[in-house]
């Protein structure tokens, strides 16, 4: 069903909105600065979301949810310096440039002010959505069906006609929509010119096995699906988010909406970093589906976000948690020292994290000679080379926040630290 004798490149395929040209590609679309921010208490300023942006570019995610261009001219005017700045220019290994995406909801005004903030990238996309379940439609909208089908169908056609070509159309609350309605809606977007249906489970309602079969059913019963990109969002209300997504893709969807540490609304989202290195992990079994991201990365971008969201990662959160790789019980240590494979099924260094690194290495404000060279070795194992003047002087701006944080650093915060004085400073 997924395809795995189909699968070829294993690279990132050419991006074309509407067609990928290998089967066995997800696109990872990232929307922590969308639906993340909408986590209470996340609100991050325009400067931090440039950061993000960046680090996301440099993860590889292959779509960035920027904003919510109508929600505020701040926010359009940060969803507006990111398609001028990351949508044109590569930071990541593998040179490419992610598509700048923007929400809008069914309305001119939005979807202007949208395709205002998004049109300077390289590739833009408007992402518009209407609510489809009764429930949504009767006590939010209050509409009919026909009038939300009509408005729908307008409203992509609209986004079209201002020179947009790829259109992203989502049915809110499509997990509790019926069935023969939601294939209709879908049906009459793509005929005005949606180029990615994205099937959002909004309310974290769905089981696996269920979400599974919703999109295994779209896939067989709307005509001209073929000619688009099915997309997931899943919520994460009964912490089936990660599960329903990656049921998704097993069922043909090639797109997965996720957010870094996985915040978002309520309980919060799909996470990134579970989604893609569960791909990774269970390649075989999910049949040989892969992504563009540079799992490498993935620890920065966590550490980044939850530092500028002020939402801290649990500590036994899957992947990022402080505690996914460390190992208490004396059989699991007994264990781990004899192979590693006994007790992790994933390897800290591929997600960024060096054991070795993290043991008992710490830098604060009481370094002084010898602290600047363990600053200067800290930073050559990530990579960064710095020596004389520019070390005096970044020796300097350390101390000055071990000084402010009182407290010591470990080498991931120092790395952390490293990349976002050098992003901070572009
Ligand atoms: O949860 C949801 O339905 C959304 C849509 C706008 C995709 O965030």
């Amino acid at each position: 069903r997924s395809g795995a004798s189909r699968c070829s490149l294993q690279s990132r395929p050419e991006y074309i909105p509407n067609h990928i040209p290998d089967p066995c590609y997800v696109r990872i679309f990232d929307t922590t600065l969308r639906d993340g921010e909408q986590s209470p208490g996340a609100t991050m300023t325009s400067k931090e979301k440039l950061v993000v942006a960046r680090q996301l570019s440099r993860l590889g995610v292959d779509i960035i949810e920027a904003g919510f261009p109508a929600s505020s001219p701040d926010d359009l005017d940060a969803v507006r310096s990111i398609a001028m700045e990351v949508g044109n220019q590569p930071v990541s290994e593998d040179g490419h440039i992610p598509v700048i995406c923007g929400l809008a909801r069914c309305n001119k005004k939005d979807i202007d002010a949208a395709w205002e903030a998004v049109r300077h990238a390289k590739k833009p996309r408007v992402h518009t959505f209407i609510a489809t379940s009764e429930i949504h439609m009767q006590h939010k909208l209050r509409k009919t069906r026909e009038e939300v089908v009509r408005i729908a169908r307008e409203m992509v056609a609209y986004a079209r006609s201002l020179g947009c070509q790829d259109i992203e159309f989502s049915p809110e609350d499509a997990g509790r929509s019926d069935r023969d309605f939601l294939y209709h809606v879908l049906e009459e977007v793509i005929k005005a010119g949606a180029t990615t249906v994205n099937i959002p489970d909004t309310v974290g309602y769905t089981l696996p096995s269920e979400f599974e079969k919703l999109i295994a059913d779209i896939k067989a019963n709307t005509h001209g699906i073929e000619n688009v990109i099915i997309s997931t969002h899943c919520q994460n209300d009964l912490g089936l988010a990660t599960a329903n997504t990656l049921a998704g893709a097993y069922a043909g969807a090639r797109q997965l909406e996720v957010t870094v540490n996985g915040i978002g609304e309520r309980a919060g989202n799909a996470s990134l970093e579970e989604v893609v290195i569960a791909l990774k992990c269970r390649q075989e079994l999910m049949g040989g589906l892969y992504t563009g991201i540079n799992t490498k990365h993935i620890v920065m971008a966590s550490k980044m976000v939850a530092e500028y969201t002020g939402l801290h990662v649990q500590p036994h959160k899957a992947i990022v948690g402080a505690n996914a790789f460390a190992h208490e019980s004396g059989i699991h240590q007994d264990g781990m020292l004899k192979h590693k494979n006994t007790y992790e099924i994933i390897s800290p260094e591929d997600i960024g994290l060096s054991r070795s690194n993290e043991s008992g290495i710490v830098l604060g404000k009481l370094s002084s000679v010898s602290g600047r060279h363990a600053l200067k070795s800290k930073l050559l194992e990530f990579g960064y080379d710095i020596n004389g003047k520019e070390l005096e002087d970044v020796f300097k701006r350390f101390k000055e926040v071990a000084e402010k944080k009182k407290f010591t650093k470990t080498s991931q915060q120092i790395l952390f630290w490293w990349q976002r004085v050098s992003d901070e400073d572009i």
